[in-house]
């Protein structure tokens, strides 16, 4: 079983790798083979609106989300992760997000069919400096819309906020265990 952890902040090793590597870590524990990708290590240029994926629903742009995209039809389950900037994703992590833009084509526009029988599963991680109720609101619904995009379930989330400083959320007590059992989850439903 393949999991893929995005990595969605410029800040690295910092609150929201953290917690993504902590899932990832419980992936693992329960048997499933994982990659990270950290948004700030590739290049993906923003959705240019050109529509050259109505044709076939391939992207015309050449750039790193040519190998993402293979990967993000892939793999079994996906960990989706970023900070709150603006209320928003970070931009790195919106560009993945709008270039997903030519699979919701494939699937909405051109009606194709990936023979895909898989049930995947996604979980969506996110921290943010204050504590708004609706600080996680708007990207909770960005990331459900992009996960239906791509073919997987939203399963779960950890969205902690009050966390601003760099790695600070090592202090937040559940963190911690919190991504780790989140982790575990995406790979066993079932478990406790
Ligand atoms: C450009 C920018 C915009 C931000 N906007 C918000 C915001 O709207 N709401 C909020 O609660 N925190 C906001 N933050 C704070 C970050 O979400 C917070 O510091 C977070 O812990 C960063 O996670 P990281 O260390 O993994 O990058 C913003 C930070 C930056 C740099």
């Amino acid at each position: 079983m393949k999991i893929l952890g995005i990595m969605g902040s410029p800040r690295r090793h910092s609150n929201t790798e953290i917690l993504l590597d902590r899932a990832l870590a419980g992936a693992e524990q329960m048997g499933a083979e994982v990659e990270k990708v950290a948004v700030s290590e590739i290049k993906v240029h923003p959705c240019m609106e050109i529509y050259a994926c109505r044709k076939e629903g391939k992207c015309a742009i050449k750039d790193d989300m040519e190998w993402l995209y293979v990967k993000l039809l892939e793999i079994d389950h996906i960990v989706f992760s970023s900070p709150i900037f603006f209320y928003g994703l970070t931009s790195q992590s919106k560009a993945i997000v709008d270039r997903c833009q030519a699979l919701w084509v494939r699937k909405y526009i051109l009606g194709m069919e990936t023979g895909d029988k898989r049930v995947r599963r996604g979980v969506f991680i996110s921290v943010g400096a204050t504590r708004g109720e609706k600080l996680f609101d708007g990207v909770v619904l960005t990331v459900k819309y992009f996960f239906n995009a791509i073919g997987v379930k939203y399963v779960g989330d950890l969205l902690i906020g009050g966390i601003e400083h760099e790695a600070q959320i090592r202090e937040y007590a559940t963190a911690s265990q919190d991504a780790f059992l989140l982790g575990q989850r995406l790979v066993c439903p079932d478990i406790i």
